[in-house]
């Protein structure tokens, strides 16, 4: 399956994913097909460039949602995606752009979806003190972090008393969680993947 992999920022889990396809769990099952981001200068995208992968970004400061996705679906396209993967995409997708990917965009989600939705997820677990927290891999909808979920994981947070020591607990399991995920994914087991796309319902 071809990758789309979208980030705006450090991306620990794209490399996560690259190494992933390279030689780990989605070796033989997957290929990065581009590494694109919103910010050009994200650190993310060279950081993929250094790692072989083909990149490519499109400003979206100042640009109106609805145009600039219509733009990036245009750019994806020619690469041909199986799966547009976001990792650390901070952008609300527009519908323009949910629909053209219907039901093979997913998102990680530093938190339980049910529990805390946007962004600051850390700082939401450290803040209230939470024992556990989990790591969730979903389908992307047309809400905020509402898709169906395909995969959590927990983290134990006893005793990390400092937000650096949740989020590197948190960051490992993101990093094994996603490649894991879309592992499954492509193998076919998670048939129960699907995504409601208004009259019909594509299944993934
Ligand atoms: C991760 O915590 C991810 O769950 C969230 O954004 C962060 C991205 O980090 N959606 P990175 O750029 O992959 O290092």
């Amino acid at each position: 399956a071809r990758l789309a992999i979208l980030l705006s920022g450090r991306g620990s889990n794209m490399v996560a994913l690259v190494n992933a396809v390279q030689h780990g769990v989605l070796q033989n099952l997957a290929e990065v097909a581009v590494v694109f981001s919103n910010k050009p200068d994200a650190p993310g995208l060279e950081t993929a460039a250094t790692l072989g992968c083909p990149t490519a970004s499109l400003t979206s400061q100042g640009r109106k949602r609805q145009e600039f996705d219509a733009e990036v679906v245009q750019v994806l396209q020619q690469f041909q995606p199986d799966y547009i993967v976001l990792a650390g995409y901070m952008r609300i997708l527009s519908p323009t752009f949910i629909r053209a990917f219907a039901g093979r965009i997913l998102n990680i989600h530093p938190a339980d979806t049910h529990a805390h939705q946007g962004l600051h997820a850390y700082e939401w677990a450290f803040e209230n003190q939470l024992v556990e927290t989990k790591i969730t891999v979903h389908l992307v909808d047309e809400g905020l972090d509402t898709g169906p979920i395909l995969a959590q994981h927990p983290v134990d947070l006893r005793g990390a008393d400092t937000l650096a020591e949740v989020e590197r607990r948190g960051l490992a399991v993101e990093h094994f969680l996603y490649a894991d995920t879309l592992a499954r994914l492509i193998r076919g087991e998670l048939p129960n993947a699907t995504i409601e796309t208004g009259a019909a319902s594509a299944a993934v």
